[in-house]
C-alpha cells in the first residue's frame, strides 16, 4: 500500500516536471517570437522615417544654400533678407554661418549674430561635406542637417537646419504600444492553450507510463487504446506491439515448460509402472522380466535423449559460445549416412549419399552433424518399407547446399508451418513409438539460422519429403568463436 502510494507520488512529480518543462519551453519560444514581432517592424519604420528625414532635410538645406549662393559674401542683413523670402515654417532652427563659422543668421535667437557656431555639423559642412544626423528619443524625431554654401568665389559659409518631429514619433509610439497590447493578449492566449495542451499531452504520457507499470507487473494482456494521430499514438502502437510479442513469448515459454515436463514425466511414469509390475508379480518368468527391463531401458534412453536435446536447446537459447572451424559438409553427410545404415536396413529403407568435394562451411563440427543427422534420421524414421532416402551435398552458385529427400510418409500441408516448433509432432503416437521427442527439427532450424543458413521444406502427404538447407560457404581463412 505504502509502495503504491510512493509510486503514485513519484508519477505525479514526473508528470508535473514534464508539464513544467513543456510550458517553459513554449513560453520562451512565444516570448522570443513576440519580441521579434514587436521590435522588428518598429525598428524598420524608424529607419524608414530617418531616411525620409535625411532626404527632406538635405533638400531643404540645399534650397537655402542655393538661395544664398547668389550672395558674394554672407552678411547678416543680406542673409536675413534672403531668409525672409523663404518658407521655413516646419523647421525648429536655422543657422547660417560665414566661412569662419561665425553666425550670420539664427532663426531661434537673432541676437546670436556674431557668435561662432561650435557645432560639429557646421565644421564638417565648412569642410565641404553634407551632414545629416537623426535620433528618435523622448517621443520625438530630432534631425539635423548641414551643407556648405558656395558663392561665385568658392565656399562662403554653411547652412545648419534642425527639425523636431513629434507627429511621426507619436504614430510609431502608438503602433508600438498597440503591438505590445496585441502581444500580451497573444501571450496570455498561447499560455492558456499551452497549459491545456500540456495537460492533455502529459496525461497521455502518464497513461503510457502506467501501462508500462501494469505490463511490468506481469499483465501481458494489457493494451493501450491509441488516441489521436501523432507520435504518441505511434508510441502507443509500438508499445502494444511489444506487449503482444511479450505475451506470445511468455505463452511460448509456458507451453515449452509444460511440454518439457510432460515429455519427461511420461517415460518416468512408464519406468515406474514397469518397475512396480516386476516387484509386484511374484514368480515372473525370466523372459517377461527381461522384456520389462528392456522396456525400462528404452524409456530411460528416451529420457536421456530428450534431456540431452533440451539441454542443447537451452544452451543455444543462452547463446553459449562455440568453436567454429571450416567443416566439410560432404564428410559430415557421409559419416551420418554410415551411422544410419543399420537403422535404414532395419526399416527396409535404401539410404544413399552423394557429395561433392570441398563443400566447406564455417560451423562447429557437432552442430553440422546434428543438422545432417536429425534430417537424415527423420527421413529414415518416417519412411515406408522399401522406401528411399537420398542425401546430397554440393556447391551451388553462392551457397553450399544440403538436400535430404525421402519417399516416405510425407507431411500434411497444414502441419508444414509448425514442424520447426518445439515438441511439434505430426503424428504423436507414431513419433513417440519411434522414440521421437519433437525437438529434432527445432534444433536443426536454430542451428541453421545461427550459421547464417536457410532451411526449406517441400512435402506431400504420402509422397515423401525434401529438406533443402543452404549455407554460406566458408571464407578462405576460417575458424573463430561465436
Ligand atoms: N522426413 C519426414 N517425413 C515425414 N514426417 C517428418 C519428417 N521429418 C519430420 N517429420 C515430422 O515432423 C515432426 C517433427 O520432427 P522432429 O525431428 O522435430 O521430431 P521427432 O523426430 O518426432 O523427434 P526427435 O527428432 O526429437 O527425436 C515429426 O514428429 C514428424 O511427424
Ligand atoms: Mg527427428
Amino acid at each position: 500500500m505504502r509502495n503504491s502510494g510512493g509510486a503514485e507520488k513519484k508519477r505525479r512529480k514526473l508528470t508535473q516536471r514534464v508539464q513544467f518543462k513543456f510550458v517553459l519551453a513554449f513560453f520562451t519560444l512565444i516570448v522570443a517570437l513576440l519580441g521579434l514581432v514587436d521590435t522588428y517592424p518598429i525598428a524598420a519604420s524608424r529607419d524608414l522615417v530617418a531616411s525620409e528625414k535625411e532626404s527632406s532635410l538635405l533638400s531643404q538645406a540645399g534650397v537655402i544654400s542655393a538661395s544664398l549662393s547668389a550672395l558674394d559674401s554672407l552678411s547678416s542683413d543680406a542673409v536675413g533678407q534672403v531668409m525672409s523670402l523663404l518658407d521655413i515654417a516646419g523647421l525648429e532652427r536655422i543657422i547660417v554661418t560665414d566661412g569662419t563659422a561665425r553666425i550670420v543668421y539664427d532663426s531661434r535667437s537673432p541676437s546670436d549674430g556674431g557668435k561662432y557656431a561650435l557645432l560639429s555639423e557646421v565644421a564638417l559642412a565648412l569642410d565641404g561635406r553634407q551632414v545629416f544626423w537623426s535620433r528618435f528619443a523622448d517621443g520625438a524625431f530630432t534631425s539635423r542637417a548641414a551643407i556648405p554654401v558656395y558663392s561665385s568665389r568658392g565656399l562662403s559659409g554653411a547652412v545648419y537646419i534642425c527639425e523636431r518631429d513629434e507627429s511621426q514619433a507619436e504614430l510609431i509610439i502608438s503602433v508600438q504600444s498597440r503591438l505590445w497590447m496585441i502581444s500580451l493578449v497573444c501571450l496570455a492566449a498561447a499560455m492558456a492553450l499551452t497549459v491545456v495542451f500540456s495537460r492533455a499531452l502529459t496525461a497521455r504520457i502518464t497513461r503510457l507510463a502506467e501501462a508500462m507499470r501494469v505490463v511490468r507487473g506481469g499483465d501481458y494482456a494489457h493494451r493501450i487504446k491509441p488516441e489521436g494521430n501523432d507520435e504518441l499514438t505511434e508510441l502507443s502502437e509500438e508499445f502494444n506491439d511489444l506487449t503482444e510479442r511479450l505475451e506470445t513469448t511468455e505463452a511460448q515459454r509456458r507451453r515449452f515448460v509444460s511440454d518439457a515436463s510432460h515429455e519427461l514425466k511420461t517415460p518416468l511414469a512408464a519406468i515406474r509402472l514397469l518397475a512396480d509390475s516386476i516387484i509386484q508379480s511374484e514368480g515372473m518368468d525370466e523372459a517377461t522380466m527381461r522384456e520389462f527391463v528392456a522396456d525400462i531401458g528404452s524409456e530411460a534412453d528416451r529420457l536421456q535423449r530428450t534431456s540431452e536435446k533440451l539441454l542443447d536447446l537451452s544452451r543455444r537459447d543462452a547463446g553459449a559460445p562455440r568453436a567454429l572451424s571450416r567443416v566439410d559438409l560432404g564428410e559430415a553427410a557421409a559419416a551420418t549416412s554410415r551411422l544410419l545404415t543399420p537403422l535404414a536396413a532395419k526399416m527396409g529403407v535404401q539410404l544413399s549419399c552423394s557429395a561433392e568435394s570441398d563443400c566447406l562451411v564455417t560451423a562447429s563440427e557437432d552442430e553440422l552433424y546434428q543438422i545432417v543427422f536429425n534430417l537424415a534420421e527423420n527421413a529414415v524414421k518416417y519412411n515406408v518399407e522399401g522406401g528411399e532416402v537420398a542425401i546430397d551435398v554440393r556447391r551451388g552458385e553462392k551457397r553450399v547446399l544440403l538436400t535430404v529427400e525421402d519417399t516416405g510418409i510425407g507431411i500434411p500441408r497444414e502441419d508444414l508451418p509448425h514442424i520447426f516448433e518445439r515438441f511439434y509432432r505430426v503424428d504423436k503416437a507414431r513419433s513417440r513409438e519411434k522414440g521421437g521427442s519433437g525437438l529434432g527439427l527445432s534444433i536443426v532450424h536454430d542451428a541453421v539460422v545461427s550459421l547464417g543458413g536457410e532451411i526449406e521444406v517441400a512435402a506431400r502427404e504420402g509422397q515423401g519429403t525434401r529438406f533443402t538447407v543452404s549455407f554460406p560457404p566458408a571464407a578462405e581463412e576460417g575458424g573463430g568463436e561465436l
